[in-house]
């Protein structure tokens, strides 16, 4: 099925989701599509990096109509009740609640594990327990690790690179054991640098575009870790949230109780991003002065390079990356220069 026909499917027989991490940055942007789509949905966070503007924001984007079928509950998924109570009458759930970052994960890793681990088992124990459907979940390019070949496929995989990359590793254990064992019905999204609208930008764990946006448009210095060769598969949260609505709706028998990558099967260095979101953001606003970046140590646990194969995904769940690197960046700086002041 293609992703207009799943939208299609949906809209005329709407379902009932839960999605984890609704107050993060991709977790708002599947409730806004959601709810777009006439769909009914839970969330559960505990806002450890998500936020309450996140959801207003969607508010006001949805409107007050779409908004009703909205039922946030606040909550850990440390806690096994929560995710019970969450997961009541649930069709789907998208799992997304986790701790992300690489270096928060190298300087607290039992944190990173009680989350990511133990908090991932809950969720699958609650989604067992209530019979869900299906359960997606967020999975990591992380779990790549120091494997270096490229473009990287879902089979090949090396010796992850942070704890952060165990944690990610191990929900696709969890998984396919939950798959095995209790029949469940799970499929994995292996993100690949996923970057638009509602993604922080601030913090010492902001991810690279939105801590750049926000330096940009501040008139401060960029700095690029390492000489600026290190390459990404930066990926557009549209395609992300078209890749998590194929994964839950997919009927294909062959295409469940796997993991896909997401991405765009594209390959992007530092330096040309750099390039890409300061010529974006000085084309919004013109007076916008632009220092060269400047290079410092390259990041402990990070990986070089990394692209996906999107081979899989495209074959399994019809998915078709609408955005590329260059039209998500467009509808992510306009957002980001809206948000900064001047
Ligand atoms: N953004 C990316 O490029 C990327 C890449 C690979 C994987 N991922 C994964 O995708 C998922 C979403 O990431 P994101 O970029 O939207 O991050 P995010 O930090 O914006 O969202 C995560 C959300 O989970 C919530 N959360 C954290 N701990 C929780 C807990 N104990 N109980 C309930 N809620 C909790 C946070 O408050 C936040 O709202 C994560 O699982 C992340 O590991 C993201």
């Amino acid at each position: 099925m293609n992703y207009e026909s799943c939208l299609a499917s949906l809209r005329e027989a709407p379902r009932r989701w839960l999605v984890t991490g609704v107050a993060g940055f991709i977790g708002s942007n599947l409730l806004e599509t959601l709810l777009r789509e006439g769909q009914h949905v839970v969330g559960l966070d505990n806002f450890a990096t998500g936020h309450r503007h996140n959801l207003e924001l969607v508010r006001n984007i949805v409107g007050e109509f779409a908004w009703q079928r909205f039922t946030f509950i606040e909550g850990d998924i440390r806690e096994l009740g929560e995710c019970q109570r969450a997961c009541e009458n649930v069709d789907y759930v998208l799992h997304q609640a986790a701790l992300g970052s690489v270096p928060r994960s190298l300087n607290d890793p039992i944190t990173s594990n009680d989350v990511n681990v133990s908090g991932f088992l809950n969720m699958l124990v609650a989604a067992r327990d209530a019979k869900v459907s299906r359960f997606v979940y967020a999975a990591s390019s992380s779990t790549y690790g120091d494997h270096p070949g490229l473009p990287k496929v879902e089979d090949v995989i090396g010796k992850p690179l942070s704890p952060y990359a165990v944690t990610k590793y191990v929900n696709e254990l969890y998984a396919n054991v939950f798959a095995k064992s209790y029949g469940m019905q799970s499929i994995g999204l292996r993100y690949f640098n996923v970057f638009g609208p509602r993604q922080d930008p601030d913090g010492a764990y902001a991810a690279v575009i939105p801590k750049w946006a926000a330096t940009i448009l501040k008139g401060e210095t960029v700095y690029i870790n390492g000489d600026g060769t290190t390459s990404r598969d930066f990926c557009f949260v549209g395609n992300a949230v078209q890749a998590n609505l194929l994964a839950a709706t997919v009927t294909d028998a062959e295409a469940i109780n796997q993991v896909y990558n997401v991405a765009v099967g594209d390959q992007t260095n530092l330096i040309e991003l750099h390039n890409l979101l300061a010529t974006r953001l000085q084309k919004i606003r013109p007076s916008l002065v632009c220092p060269p970046p400047v290079h410092r140590d390259f990041r402990n646990g990070d990986v070089m390079h990394s692209r996906a194969d999107i081979g899989k995904i495209k074959t399994f769940l019809g998915y078709e990356p609408v955005y590329s690197i260059q039209s998500g960046l467009d509808v992510a700086a306009a957002w980001y220069e809206q948000g900064v002041g001047s």
